[in-house]
C-alpha cells in the first residue's frame, strides 16, 4: 500500500513551520506507523536532510512518549490507542495522512512532532506523585501515562483528565491543591466539558475522573 505523509516541519520554536509531503510506496499494511516514520527518516538522512523529530520508546502504549496529532485526532484514528500501536493498515490505501504536534501553550513545541511535556511532570512533582510512565508502573489500563493527548484534544487545552487521574491517587487536599496550582501556573486551560479528552486518552480514562476531581477539590475547599 502507499500513503502520503504530510508532516508539520518546524526546526525549533523560533522558526516558521510548514507542511511537507512525503510519499511512501510498497508499505506492508502490518508495518507499525513508527517504523514507517523511521524508514522515512532513514531516507532523509541518506539525502542529508534533517530527520523528523518525534519520540517513542515502549511501543506498547505505556511510556507516554509517542503522542502527536494525526488528521486532527490526538493519537490518530483508533480510539484508546497510542501512536505506537498503529500500523499502516489503520489508514486507507492511497490516503494523505496529516501529522502535527500537540498544540497547547503549556506543552510547547520542541521540533516537528515533538513537544515539551515537562509541565505535566512538574504538576506530579508538586503533588509528590511519581511519574507512573517513567517508573514503568503504568501497565494497568486506566493508568495515566502522562502523554498529553487529553490536553491536545481539548479546545481549551485543559489538563483536567490528567489531573483527575492524578487526583485518584491522592487522598490529601493540600497535594491536590498543589497539583492544580502547578497546572494553572503552567498555563493549562480550564475544563469546558467538551469531553474530547476522554475520547483521545489511550488508557481509556473516562470523564468520571474529572467528576471525582471536582468533588475532591470542593471537599478540600470546604474542609
Ligand atoms: S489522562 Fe489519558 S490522555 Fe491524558 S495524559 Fe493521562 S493517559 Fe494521556
Ligand atoms: S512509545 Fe510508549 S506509549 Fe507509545
Amino acid at each position: 500500500m502507499r500513503l502520503t505523509l504530510k508532516i508539520w516541519r518546524q526546526a525549533d520554536p523560533h522558526s516558521d513551520g510548514r507542511w511537507v509531503s512525503y510519499p511512501t510506496e510498497d508499505l506492508d499494511p502490518n508495518t507499525p506507523l513508527i517504523d514507517v516514520l523511521e524508514g522515512l527518516n532513514q531516507t532523509l538522512r541518506q539525502r542529508a536532510e534533517r530527520p523528523i523529530a518525534f519520540e517513542y520508546e515502549c511501543r506498547r502504549g505505556l511510556c507516554g512518549l509517542c503522542g502527536f496529532v494525526i488528521d486532527g485526532q490526538a493519537h490518530g484514528p483508533r480510539q484508546h490507542k497510542a501512536i505506537c500501536q498503529l500500523t499502516a493498515a489503520d489508514f486507507r490505501n492511497g490516503a494523505t495522512v496529516h501529522m502535527e504536534p500537540w498544540r497547547a501553550r503549556a506543552l510547547p513545541l520542541v521540533s516537528d512532532l515533538k513537544v515539551d511535556k515537562n509541565a505535566l511532570l512538574r504538576a506530579l512533582q508538586a503533588a509528590s506523585l511519581d511519574s507512573l510512565a517513567a517508573t514503568a508502573k503504568a501497565a494497568q489500563p486506566g493508568t495515566c501515562i502522562e502523554c498529553g493527548a487529553c490536553v491536545a484534544a481539548c479546545p481549551n487545552a485543559s489538563a483536567a483528565l490528567f489531573a483527575g487521574a492524578g487526583a485518584d491517587r491522592l487522598d490529601d487536599g493540600l497535594r491536590l491543591h498543589a497539583l492544580l496550582k502547578s497546572l494553572d501556573d503552567d498555563g493549562f486551560g480550564t475544563c469546558s466539558d467538551h469531553g474530547h479528552c476522554a475520547d483521545a486518552c489511550p488508557q481509556a480514562i473516562d470523564l468520571g475522573a474529572i467528576a471525582r476531581l471536582n468533588r475532591a477539590f470542593l471537599k478540600h475547599l470546604w474542609a
